[in-house]
């Protein structure tokens, strides 16, 4: 399958095109110029537009006293609900410490307590306090300057903007040995091109896009993700989107990216509460109002449920600096009329990250060899059911070093493309509200066999809707139908309910159900699926 595009007008080369901009891409294409491999950097508006930016609470790693990479992996372990692979999730914890301190000598400055030690915060579902942060709660934007800073000094780096994602490009083998794309440019570079390389990494990001309300920025459309299912990769774990359960509530009709309250502003103290006014997790969990983030959520949509309100109360008033530690948050209540330091926050759950993505091993390889992914984008199995708060930015910086490190250590020559006659998709734009609509509806926060079942319905109406007009919103719109379907399919497959997929019609966890769910689709456009064991392994298991 491939998107309907133009034929390629023009071409590019580089040893390795990393396609994304986030903390997954920078970090590896970083990583990859200390073994002396061209980068070409694609990236879809500018390089700073993407999901990393907007992160607020930090990075987590075992860094303080008291802590250790073993207590880390196990408070992901359990906010993973019995999914996690453990061998990812030894890798993310053990080598996260390191990854943290060679950021920091790549010029990220993080907020120091007032002994002068790098301040830890604490956020839901961890039992230290183990999170980084910069500027209050500006973490993911310090962590942007940073690695952008230094991608700017590396002449071996070309960065393409305003470059979407196509397709991939295969060789005679049906390996990956280039992707094609289309530029918003001047001079050569404009138009549909391609860009050939001898391995591609796709870092492209979430998908937040699916539902109506996310944190997620107007970038994040999964694009990369959809390349890979077209390609032939598995996508796995796709069921489990995480809700924030703290997203500033501004209204029924607000619709794309809605401001995060970030979990930190829990961690400094502040405390959920129902319209009654009622302080409500600690009935529901040890952790009262620092439980896992799948647990928050649930219990806020049971609260809204159960009176018919469309949020909840975040009550913060007794954080005393909380301007000073939350600028961000504090000027984006104040833009919406809330003084957090007086008055209560209304808040509720929206979509924020995808823990599943494109099924990938410890090395970042997909099953497609020459593609690999990292990031949001990846499903390394690190996550499982319920990725824990602050876990991503460490894994974009632990495995995008690791799959640097495996492509200078295997990487090919260069291949020619060979012509492709797969079959064209391409979707009306007009399709997307409907679309995300029906996501936010039918496969949000709580699931069930009728709403998943009425959704899939709606899926498929919408996907007669099609087109000649190939453009960014057509080709956007396709990509976000690809995901969509994926999700509904896997969240009627998984009966039970674990983690951050919530289904009423099967209220409890099964044990039967510690298995992972792969989807793929044939090269005419037909899906299935397969149940898998838990291990990163079987990732090759499926071959193209
Ligand atoms: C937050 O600051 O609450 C978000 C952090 C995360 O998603 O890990």
């Amino acid at each position: 399958m491939r998107l309907r595009a133009a034929k390629p007008g023009w071409s590019a080369k580089a040893d390795v095109v990393v396609i994304g901009s986030g903390v997954a891409g920078l970090t590896t294409a970083l990583q990859i110029r200390a073994h002396n491999l061209s980068v070409l950097l694609v990236t879809k508006a500018r390089v700073d537009s993407g999901s990393t930016k907007w992160a607020q609470g930090g990075i987590a790693a075992a860094l303080g006293p008291g802590d250790t990479p073993d207590q880390h992996e196990k408070d992901t372990l359990v906010a993973g609900a019995g999914l996690c692979d453990v061998n990812a999730v030894k890798v993310l914890v053990s080598e996260g410490p390191e990854a943290v301190r060679k950021l920091i000598a790549r010029g990220a400055v993080f907020d120091l307590s007032e002994t002068g030690e790098i301040a830890l915060t604490r956020e839901g579902g961890h039992l230290r306090n183990r999170i980084l942060h910069a500027g209050g709660d500006a973490t993911g934007a310090e962590v942007s300057r940073a690695l952008l800073a230094a991608v700017k000094n590396d002449n071996g780096i070309e960065v393409l903007e305003n470059a979407l994602v196509i397709d991939a490009l295969k060789n005679e083998n049906g390996d990956v040995c280039g992707v094609t794309l289309h530029v918003i440019g001047a001079g050569t570079r404009d138009g549909v091109g391609q860009a050939l390389a001898r391995a591609v990494v796709i870092a492209t990001g979430g998908l937040g896009q699916v539902f109506s309300q996310t944190t997620n920025p107007s970038v994040s459309t999964g694009d990369g993700v959809a390349l890979a299912l077209r390609a032939g990769a598995d996508v796995a774990d796709v069921e489990f989107i995480q809700f924030h359960p703290t997203v500033l509530w501004i209204g029924d009709s607000s619709r794309g990216q809605q401001p995060l309250i970030s979990e930190a502003v829990r961690g400094e103290g502040a405390i959920l509460k129902n319209l009654k006014g009622e302080a409500f997790m600690k009935y529901v969990h040890p952790l009262a109002d620092l439980a896992p983030r799948d647990i928050v959520a649930k219990e806020i949509s049971r609260q809204m449920l159960s009176s018919g309100s469309k949020h909840v109360w975040l009550d913060a008033t007794k954080i005393p600096d909380f301007p000073e530690r939350f600028p961000t948050i504090y000027q984006s209540c104040l833009n919406h009329g809330i003084n957090p330091t007086i008055e209560l926050i209304p808040v509720a759950p929206a979509s924020h990250y995808a823990s599943g993505g494109v099924r990938v091993d410890l090395f970042g390889r997909s099953a497609i060899p020459g593609l690999y992914v990292c990031g949001e984008s990846a499903c390394t199995g690190a996550h499982g059911a319920n990725r824990l708060a602050s876990n991503s930015l460490l894994e974009g910086l632990v495995f995008g070093a690791r799959i640097a490190e495996n492509i200078a250590a295997s990487i090919p020559e260069f291949s020619a493309p060979k012509q492709s006659n797969s079959v064209e998709i391409l979707l009306d734009p007009v399709i997307r509200t409907a679309l995300q609509q029906a996501m936010s509806r039918g496969a949000g926060v709580v699931r069930s066999k009728e709403s998943l079942d009425e959704t899939l319905m709606t899926l498929q109406k919408l996907a007669l809707f099609t087109t000649n007009e190939a453009n960014i919103d057509s080709w956007e719109t396709t990509n976000l139908y690809y995901l969509a379907t994926a999700i509904v399919r896997s969240a009627l497959e998984r009966s039970e309910s674990r983690g951050s997929h919530w289904r009423a019609d099967f209220p409890n966890v099964s044990q039967a159900w510690e298995k992972r769910i792969h989807q793929r689709i044939d090269s005419n456009g037909t899906w299935s699926s397969e149940i898998a064991e838990l291990g990163v392994t079987d990732v090759f298991s499926t071959t193209k």
